[in-house]
């Protein structure tokens, strides 16, 4: 069967290029339902867009490179496609939009879009082999126990990372370029929680805060969820995407209160209070009781100098703590690395080298912050193949 283009992979990124590639394109995906990974994500509620998506808020080892497609399809063409399927929507915080009911809303708008492009969908089945031909690609597919060639002029990767393998998630597209010769920025697991030695934090296991999580220059201020494995939340899936194998992490406590005026204040005040009991009404008691223990840190308020004030506002303003690694693609949202940006062209998302083949979404080495950016390059990078082929 003769197709003018074959996409790889029906996520997000996939079905937004379908919606766009025109009639005689077929999507394949191994999988038994279109877009898993919207389906689960955001609690059941596709955090879809941002509102302040823009190119500062992704990771590439060409930060021009998502310039140029998210500025033709950008977070205002998702939100309008969004709104003309009367799909209702909020945001929830930090410019985040997430569908009022259901995720499963965004998978079915893709697929009514699809299929008013005429495109085609196959599901449970498995890619066993791409070649290319003097006039496109020959695609080679089992379905149904059935062997089948399929040949097309353009071939899209839209597989993804490998991001939660028990999702179905592969390194197919990496494979694919390696097969062509593009070449891969070395993979490893973002938005991913942080692990630590064996119980660390067990005692403060569900505990969450708000802090500020500082890895070199790089600051996010969101919530910190501590976990039997070790730390989570927002902030530190964030300064996760930053992360170097045993660098330290600097933990700000308190970034909106002036700690040492506070505190110095309550003295005057609530001197005879002792100071687990004035630091629990600034932050959650359990947490308070563990970092004091971990300092050493005794008695009432007025007991402790100017000195002594300093030096344990020092510590809980700068936290150091040294992640033994992450929890890795099992649980990570995302996959940093993938096909290398410099083999690919900006605006079309084709290969330099080779006509007629293009990479889009999370398996090229673009890689957003968490809040919706990630599906913003899906539906940016898809966009930008669909509409060029
Ligand atoms: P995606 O992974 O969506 O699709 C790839 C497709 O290829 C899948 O359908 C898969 O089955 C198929 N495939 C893979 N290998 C194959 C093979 N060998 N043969 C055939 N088919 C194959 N982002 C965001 O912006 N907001 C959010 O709320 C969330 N939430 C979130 C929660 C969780 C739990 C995860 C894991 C991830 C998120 N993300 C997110 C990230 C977001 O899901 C991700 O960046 C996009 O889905 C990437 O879109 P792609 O289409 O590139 O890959």
């Amino acid at each position: 069967m003769t197709w003018q283009t074959i996409i790889l992979g029906a996520g997000a990124a996939g079905m937004m290029c379908a919606a766009h590639s025109g009639p005689q394109t077929l999507l394949l995906d191994h999988a038994k339902a279109p877009g898993e990974k919207i389906r689960i994500s955001g609690g059941g509620r596709c955090n879809f867009t941002n509102l302040y998506a823009g190119p500062e808020n992704f990771l590439s080892q060409n930060p021009h490179f998502c310039k140029s497609a998210l500025s033709r399809y950008s977070q205002w063409d998702f939100i309008e496609l969004v709104q003309k399927h009367r799909i209702a929507y909020h945001e929830k915080t930090l410019g985040q939009l997430f569908c009022d009911h259901s995720a499963k809303d965004i998978i079915q708008m893709l697929l009514a879009e699809m299929h008013d492009a005429g495109a085609e969908l196959w599901l449970n089945t498995s890619i066993d082999s791409v070649r290319k031909t003097e006039s496109g690609f020959e695609v080679k597919v089992s379905r149904d126990g059935k062997a089948q060639t399929l040949s097309c002029q353009n071939l899209v990767l839209a597989t993804g990372g490998k991001s939660i393998p028990k999702m179905g998630a592969t390194g197919l597209a990496y494979d694919i370029a390696t097969q062509f010769d593009l070449s891969i920025i070395p993979t490893h697991a973002g938005l991913v929680p942080f692990t630590f030695p064996e119980g660390r934090f067990k005692p403060l296991a569900g505990l969450a805060h708000a802090i500020r999580a500082t890895t070199d220059d790089v600051s996010f201020d969101e919530a910190l969820l501590f976990t039997h494995r070790g730390l989570s939340g927002p902030a530190m899936l964030q300064i996760s995407n930053y992360w170097q194998e045993s660098q330290p992490i600097r933990l700000n406590l308190f970034p909106d209160v002036p700690l040492l005026e506070t505190l110095k204040a309550r003295r005057k005040t609530d001197g005879r209070k002792q100071i687990g009991t004035v630091l629990a009404q600034l932050m959650p008691a359990r947490l308070a009781e563990f970092l004091l223990d971990g300092l050493d840190v005794k008695g009432n308020l007025a007991d402790q100098s100017d000195a002594a004030l300093q030096s344990l506002c020092e510590a809980l303003l700068s936290w150091q703590v040294t992640p033994s690694g992450t929890e890795g693609y099992r649980t990570a949202e995302v996959t940093l690395g993938g096909i290398d940006t410099d083999a690919l062209s900006s605006k079309t998302m084709e290969a330099k080298t080779v006509s007629g083949l293009y990479a889009i979404g999370e398996a090229v080495d673009v890689t957003g912050w968490l809040g919706g950016y990630n599906f913003q390059w899906a539906w940016s990078s898809g966009h930008a193949a669909g509409t060029a082929i």
